[in-house]
């Protein structure tokens, strides 16, 4: 029997899953991380906390499934996309890596605009300047701190970081390179010719594969340490949400998901490039060799509810500690006890600045017509709301591109509650369903190690072949009215704030 490994290096944890060739889930484990906010708007964490988890999530699924690792013919990594990791000729971690939601880079995008042009570096990059993208990040260490800048010899995505540890290898792949804004997206190599009008050695960075491609296989170093075979191979992997694409079979066009977690994303595939010329959504490539994806994202989405669940639910944590049960559907109960549209109460998740539609690093969150008669629960199904107004924000710039699925899947933290996927039926308009299999980027990257190693032939045929959607939840015409409503209400929060934003940001 041969078996395939999902690594899925997340914000909030890193989950390891072992599957059979059939897709099925032999054993899984989850190790958390923190993330580490030393001023407002930024975002870093400890790479060796990344590879610890990778470490100890491997040796856990192998010894809970009992499988021989010399059965585990591939693995791939799924990683949160952008963040930074700097590393010395050694191969030492130089600085915490800055991760997509920091946002202190603002004043490096004007840089980057000024010096490439925006219309340019959107024909290359296929997207603007960004705060989340590395290229600013790494811009702004070379600003701030120019020792650190002049001792780095590479720089690694996160997922990228825990494939040199376990092989040795400075690899990485077009989907998660294509957020890193160095990348040709359109012909999917590094652009010299940004590089060099920015002045960044191309030796910097790691050699480019596709997703599905070979990069390496497990070192004695690795094997040591997690248990895995040298026989291991490692494939290319993917950024999060193209990992997640596959393993929720979104790989053909017409097809389209919503992810929920720590951040929100909608995300359609395209076998052609689609850029959007205002810079709302991101074109990426995507880890169907020759083809791309369009997504916006929400950047506070799961994380909105896990801010609110940390800061004032205390009581349900310790309660669903001791009932055995999982935080989040005792708030979910809560927030099903809340009308629509929350007694009149918004919520506006912008708690890492946001991406889609504004692109607006300066935003904050915010709850909108607190009232005395207000209860948690009315808060907690603002969030809810809110979260989903802003994936409906998502989804609009993608109509306006053209790209109008009928369906929808829902997948992540957040797409596991019913309450949120009839909350997004009701505010999208269709219907929306989740897969049989709810590993989304594990399973992702599984299937892409299997076609890797020659499990599969193909990407979209190995998805044909494992993935299987529940029935959908159809949006209610009724409470679609409701929702209109406060939609319409939640779309003038922004502009009517936007200048008041920028003038907390200059606050001192
Ligand atoms: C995508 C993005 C996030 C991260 C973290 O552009 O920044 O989805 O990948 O999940």
């Amino acid at each position: 029997m041969k078996y395939v490994l999902g690594i899925d290096l997340g914000t909030s944890g890193t989950k390891t899953v072992l599957f059979d060739r059939e897709g099925r889930a032999q054993a899984s484990a989850l190790v958390e991380y923190p993330m580490y906010q030393p001023h407002n708007g930024w975002a870093e964490q400890d790479p060796q906390d990344w590879y610890q988890a990778a470490v100890s999530t491997i040796k856990q699924v192998l010894q809970k499934s009992g499988v021989d690792p010399r059965d585990v013919v591939s693995l791939g990594i799924s990683g949160q996309m952008h963040g930074l990791v700097m590393l010395d000729e050694q191969g030492q971690v130089l600085r915490r890596s800055i991760i997509w939601c920091d946002q202190r880079t603002q004043k490096e995008c004007d840089e980057i605009h000024e010096r490439v042009g925006r219309e340019r570096l959107i024909q290359i990059t296929a997207n603007p300047a960004l705060t989340g993208f590395t290229l600013s990040k790494l811009l702004w260490v070379r600003n701030h701190e120019p020792e650190i800048y002049a001792r780095c010899a590479h720089i690694l995505l996160p997922k990228d970081y825990v494939r040199f540890m376990l092989t040795g290898d400075y690899a990485t792949e077009v989907s998660d390179a294509s957020g890193m804004q160095m990348l040709d997206v359109p012909n999917r190599c590094w652009s010299k010719e940004l590089l060099q009008i920015l002045d960044i050695d191309e030796s910097l960075l790691a050699k480019v594969y596709e997703s599905p491609e070979v990069t390496g296989h497990i070192s004695d170093e690795a094997a040591q340490l997690t248990g895995l075979s040298t026989a291991t191979l490692v494939v290319g992997g993917a950024g999060d949400n193209a990992a997640a694409a596959v393993g929720t079979g979104v790989v053909e066009d017409g097809t389209a998901f919503t992810t929920i977690g720590t951040s929100g994303v909608v995300f359609a595939h395209t076998s052609q490039l689609a850029i959007d010329p205002k810079g709302r959504v991101h074109t990426f490539c995507c880890a169907v060799p020759g083809a791309w994806h369009v997504m916006g994202v929400t950047q506070g989405a799961g994380l909105s509810l896990k801010w609110f669940r940390d800061q004032f639910c205390g009581a349900e944590k310790n309660a669903a500690n001791q009932m055995g049960v999982d935080p989040y559907d005792l708030l979910n109960k809560e927030a099903a006890l809340s009308p629509i549209g929350a007694n009149k109460l918004l919520y506006a998740p912008y708690l890492m600045g946001e991406r889609t539609p504004h692109l607006d690093a300066d935003c904050r969150g915010m709850f909108f017509g607190l009232s005395a008669m207000h209860t948690r629960r009315d808060l907690l199904r603002a969030v809810m709301e809110g979260v989903t107004y802003s994936l409906a924000d998502c989804l609009g710039v993608l109509h306006e591109m053209g790209v109008d699925p009928a369906e929808m899947l829902a997948c992540g933290g957040g797409g596991r509650s019913p309450l949120w996927r009839q909350m997004l039926a009701d505010v999208f308009g269709c219907p929306v369903a989740t897969t049989v299999n709810t590993e989304g980027p594990a399973l992702g990257v599984a299937i892409l190690a299997g076609v890797g190693a020659g499990l599969y032939t193909s990407v979209p045929e190995a998805c044909h072949a494992m993935i299987h959607k529940n029935p959908a939840q159809d949006p209610i015409p009724e409470d679609q009215e409701k929702y209109r409503k406060f939609y319409d209400v939640y779309r003038q929060l922004y502009p009517a704030n936007k200048q008041v934003f920028k003038a907390l940001a200059a606050a001192e």
